[in-house]
């Protein structure tokens, strides 16, 4: 049987993507259940995380299942990704046998690995999912790497509860300045996810290399046609803002300079002013605001913005517990035997 994986939301059609929106919501209503009883998940964290990790150790207990932590290189062997590809300085083990091993033992295997710089260089691929994939024999869920699938739900089960119908509404994906940026994997997702639910998106950054990997924008093109929405790029604060309905903030580095932060770092504080503020979000359509946290107060969002009613990070942050309870029981259906596992 093909063990069916939650990698990226670009695997799963809109139906299926709304089908796990309904049963977050559900689980938001009703949170207790048997689901995933007898059952466990193995939870790598090659990178910190707190709402990753609580929402799924929590979800799993909810479920009737268990869930095990481990930290590469800290609390289990470092791993090997790729062979003579070094993951965690001194390489102990192969995923190939890292992930053989924890298929014998759990019933979902679940990765957060950020692309090193090297491999973001090299090719853009996600490789430490990609061979978790290739060589576990239970399902695989993306807990964070170059998307976040994961906080993709989240934020939309947050906006449908505070917009409705999410078609046609105007969405704004910003950029905003941060000292040290790590990844691009939230404002990637952010941009599939609104595109997928049919929004109208804007990607409003400072320069035109600031604008998201060609893989990402192309995912969100064609989301948008499927759906009925749009996809475009604006470099102005003031026309990008008005009349927006949602502004989600993210930081992120300009692809031509990625892991060289020194190179790049006069033109990132050159635009410290796209700071989401009051009288930024004064140009909305009263919108929302929100963000994948952590978020660094001041920086990208300013207190009076963080604190107002608009803001629906708190909310976002909460899905993750219901729409990952939904993921889980899907991939666990799934594997069981039952139906798409997206039929609940
Ligand atoms: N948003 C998110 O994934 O948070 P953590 O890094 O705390 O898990």
């Amino acid at each position: 049987m093909t063990v069916r994986h939650f990698l990226s939301t670009q695997d799963y059609s809109r139906a299926e993507i709304d089908a796990l929106l309904a049963q977050a919501a559900e689980f938001k209503r009703s949170p207790q259940g048997q689901q995933l009883a007898g059952k466990s998940i193995a939870l790598m964290f090659f990178n910190p995380s707190m709402r990753t990790r609580t929402s799924f150790e929590l979800g799993a207990f909810q479920l009737g299942g268990h869930a095990i932590v481990l930290s590469p290189g800290k609390d289990a062997w470092p791993i090997e990704f790729e062979m003579g590809t070094v993951m965690d300085g001194d390489t102990e083990e192969h995923i190939a046998e890292v992930a053989r091993v924890l298929s014998r033992y759990v019933d979902i295997i679940a990765v957060r690995a950020f692309p090193k710089f090297v491999d973001w260089q090299v090719d853009r691929q996600d490789k430490v999912l990609e061979s978790f994939a290739k060589f576990a024999t239970v399902p695989v869920i993306n807990l964070e790497t170059i998307t976040h699938p994961c906080q993709e739900l989240a934020h939309a089960l947050a906006l449908q509860e505070h917009l409705g119908d999410l078609q046609n509404k105007k969405y704004v994906l910003t950029w905003t300045y941060h000292p040290k940026p790590l990844n691009t994997a939230v404002a990637n997702s952010a941009l599939m996810i609104a595109t997928k639910m049919g929004m109208d998106v804007t990607l409003l950054c400072p320069t035109p290399e600031y604008i998201l990997d060609e893989r990402y924008m192309d995912f969100a093109k064609q989301n948008a046609k499927d759906n009925g929405g749009s996809l475009q790029v604006s470099h102005d604060i003031e026309s990008a803002y008005r009349g927006a309905d949602v502004i989600y903030a993210k930081s992120w580095g300009a692809i031509p300079y990625f892991g060289r932060w020194d190179e790049e770092k006069a033109i990132r504080e050159a635009n410290k002013h796209f700071i989401v503020d009051e009288a930024k979000m004064a140009l909305t359509n009263h919108g929302l605001f929100s963000h994948c946290l952590p978020l660094r107060r001041n920086i990208k969002a300013t207190d009076a913005v963080m604190d107002s009613p608009a803001c629906i990070a708190i909310d976002e942050a909460e899905n993750r517990l219901h729409v990952q309870k939904a993921v889980m029981a899907s991939l666990i259906s799934q594997s069981s035997g039952g139906k798409s596992g997206l039929g609940f």
